[in-house]
């Protein structure tokens, strides 16, 4: 039996802490053996997510007050903070969000940033040019770089988590899923497995996490798999036929006359272009010694969305 853990001094903050990807690094955080402190940034620090998170580790969980839309900083919040991951929501000023979290990070003592970016973030001049959320991010990532904080950024690409939490895509118990991708391949990835990298570059060796500072890693899933497969792993984990209905105009026309609101629809006509087909695990499968979680895996994982709901 091996030694127990010692204790760290190291505190973690998690931006975006109770959204899809945060909520995963706070639960790898609170179950981690070496057991530090983590801080939840968030608008409501007495909100029932909130509440839960704590609850993961109620020694260690430690809720803090951040909104980027507050005049007040996020200096209290990151006071003491030594490693920090950032999941910013999209805002219209990224670039001067970025650079106030940095310069609080830097003045609270912070070692190490890991940004949640997207994929194909680049420059607005690149060729070709990027859309403007790539060009949004990669302006936050330029200014935690610019900061000296050594400073990661991970460029996802779509999660798998859309198929739990887009409703327009997809409704739990529901016997079809409104994809309008035709017969492109994408990448699904699964948030855990962010959170998981994010971690593993946090957690990594000096020498090697030195390695980790400027660099910027692209990560998928790791297989680029078609809206009819999706259809087939989603039927077998149901235990019945769940169709594809595929269609830009069907998935609007669906959005509408049920209410919902439309998601991401651009990204899925991008992706209908066959822009999030390509499979880049390489620097996951280096940094976590892991491959990422296949589409099946996702699927099998959150069974009880896809069940049908009359079986009760
Ligand atoms: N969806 C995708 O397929 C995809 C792919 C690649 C990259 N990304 C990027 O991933 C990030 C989103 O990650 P996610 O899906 O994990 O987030 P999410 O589930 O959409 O959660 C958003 C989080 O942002 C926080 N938030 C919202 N408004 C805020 C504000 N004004 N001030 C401070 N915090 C605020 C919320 O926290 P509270 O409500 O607790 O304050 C919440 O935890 C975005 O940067 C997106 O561009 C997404």
């Amino acid at each position: 039996m091996g030694d127990r853990e010692q204790p760290t001094d190291r505190v973690f903050l998690v931006t975006g802490a109770t959204g899809r990807v945060g909520t995963e690094a706070v639960s790898l955080l609170a179950r981690d053996a070496r057991r530090p402190e983590v801080r939840i940034a968030t608008r409501d620090i007495d909100g029932p997510w909130v509440g839960l998170m704590k609850r993961f580790a109620p020694q260690r969980v430690r809720p803090v007050r951040l909104d980027v839309d507050d005049a007040d900083g996020p200096e209290a919040a990151l006071d003491g903070v030594t490693d920090l991951i950032v999941v910013p929501p999209l805002m219209p000023d990224m670039e001067g969000w970025h650079a106030r979290v940095a310069e609080a990070a830097r003045a609270g003592g912070c070692t190490h940033i890991v940004k949640v970016s997207v994929t194909g973030a680049r420059a607005a001049d690149s060729d070709p040019p990027p859309g403007a959320i790539p060009t949004q991010h990669f302006l936050g990532e330029e200014a935690l770089r610019a900061s000296g904080v050594p400073t990661t950024a991970i460029r996802p690409t779509i999660f798998a988590q859309h198929f739990t939490g887009v409703p327009a895509l997809y409704q739990p118990g529901a016997d079809r899923f409104f994809l309008p991708t035709g017969d492109a391949p994408v990448a699904f990835l699964d948030c855990r497995d962010i959170a998981l990298m994010a971690l593993a570059v946090l957690w990594s060796p000096p020498q090697a996490r030195e390695r980790h500072a400027g660099q910027s890693y692209e990560l998928t899933g790791p297989h680029g798999i078609r809206a009819r497969d999706v259809a087939e792993i989603l039927s077998a984990v149901a235990g019945r036929p769940i169709t594809h209905v595929d269609g830009r105009d069907t998935y609007r026309a669906h959005a509408a006359d049920a209410g919902l609101p439309e998601g991401p629809l651009r990204v899925y006509a991008e992706a209908a272009e066959g822009h999030f087909g390509g499979v880049e695990t390489d620097a996951f499968e280096a940094v976590t010694a892991r491959r990422p979680r296949t589409f099946a895996e996702f699927a099998a994982d959150h069974a009880a969305v896809f069940a049908s709901r009359s079986t009760g």
